[in-house]
């Protein structure tokens, strides 16, 4: 089936099924194309807690899904790639952090919502890459744990100069990557442009930095400056909306390796499948369920930064 066709019938189905459709900003075009919004991982979460649909189709990887079964427990959460996860949530499991838990029985738990629902559970307070500062900031605790990204970590401890903070040892494998030889190369070709990364990336990269944001952050900031061009430091699905809405300006990739595997699993057909059979469905149990959803909560209610 032609991919217009494919589009039109998924519009026609989610329709009937009362379905909202999602998308993260490093899905595939396509797929950012047909979604009723794309966002970053917070603005998902928060789209997700108060439509009013009765069915989420989240285009994403599975800890935001979880996150929106989290929030929205009376509605059907469908994830249309149930193998679409993310390697770095994969990095902490309970009975690791449970351990660093007891070495620092003092310390405050904020952990990323990159991280399954059960890490959640233990944690205090949730965090994502456009509230990390603020949500850092808003603990009364003299000492962090910073959960799972060590990136994300040593860029909220560098902020937050007055707490104690010990980051655990995970990263994303495709922020991770990005090599300050390549930021070298792009700032040296293009000497007129600005460097956007995202926080994911090591302290290496951030310190080239312009500006250090969240997904959503960088289509704010490319609007918004009057420079005409930009390094992009962070997975390239970025791109479709970034020369979208600002089709005068120009993008720079400066790896081939800026892709996230698992992001770009999902596609229209996938899309298609999980609307004509309501599966792969995403649950939470309710006793993890309400343990994650307060960390969500006081992360929600925290300031953005
Ligand atoms: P954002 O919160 O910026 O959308 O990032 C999510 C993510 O997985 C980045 O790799
Ligand atoms: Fe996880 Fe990295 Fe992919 Fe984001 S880009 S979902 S952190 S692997």
């Amino acid at each position: 089936m032609n991919q217009e066709k494919l589009k039109q019938q998924i519009k026609q189905l989610a329709a009937e099924k009362d379905a909202l459709l999602i998308a993260h900003n490093y899905e595939r075009d396509e797929i950012q194309e047909i979604a009723d919004i794309t966002g970053d991982s917070l603005a998902l979460s928060m789209e997700a807690e108060k439509t009013d649909k009765s069915v989420i189709v989240f285009c994403g990887v599975h800890f935001m899904a979880e996150s929106a079964a989290i929030l929205a427990p009376d509605k059907t959460v469908l994830l249309p790639r149930a193998d679409a996860g993310c390697p770095m949530a994969d990095m902490v499991t309970v009975e690791g952090l449970q351990k660093l838990k007891q070495q620092h029985p003092d310390a405050t738990v904020v952990t990323y919502v990159n991280s399954s629902a059960a890490v959640k559970a233990e944690s205090d307070i949730c965090c994502t890459s456009s509230n990390a500062i603020s949500v850092a900031r808003s603990v009364s605790a003299k000492k962090l744990l910073l959960v799972p990204d060590r990136n994300l970590g040593r860029y909220i401890a560098k902020q937050v100069p007055d707490k104690e903070c010990i980051c655990w040892e995970g990263y994303c494998p495709t922020h991770d990557k990005l090599a300050v030889e390549e930021i070298t190369k792009a700032k040296n070709e293009h000497p007129d442009a600005l460097f956007m990364a995202h926080p994911e990336c090591t302290p290496e990269i951030l310190e080239l930095a312009d500006h250090i944001c969240s997904t959503s952050g960088m289509y704010e900031y490319a609007s918004n400056s009057s420079a005409e061009k930009f390094i992009v430091g962070t997975e390239n699905g970025i791109l479709w909306r970034l020369k979208m809405e600002n089709p005068t300006k120009q993008f720079i990739v400066p790896s081939t390796n800026l892709v996230c595997p698992d992001m770009k699993l999902t596609r229209l057909e996938d899309v298609l499948n999980c609307l004509q059979n309501m599966e792969p469905q995403i649950t939470v149990a309710e006793d993890i369920r309400l343990k994650a959803k307060q960390a969500l909560d006081k992360m929600l209610a925290a300031p953005r930064d």
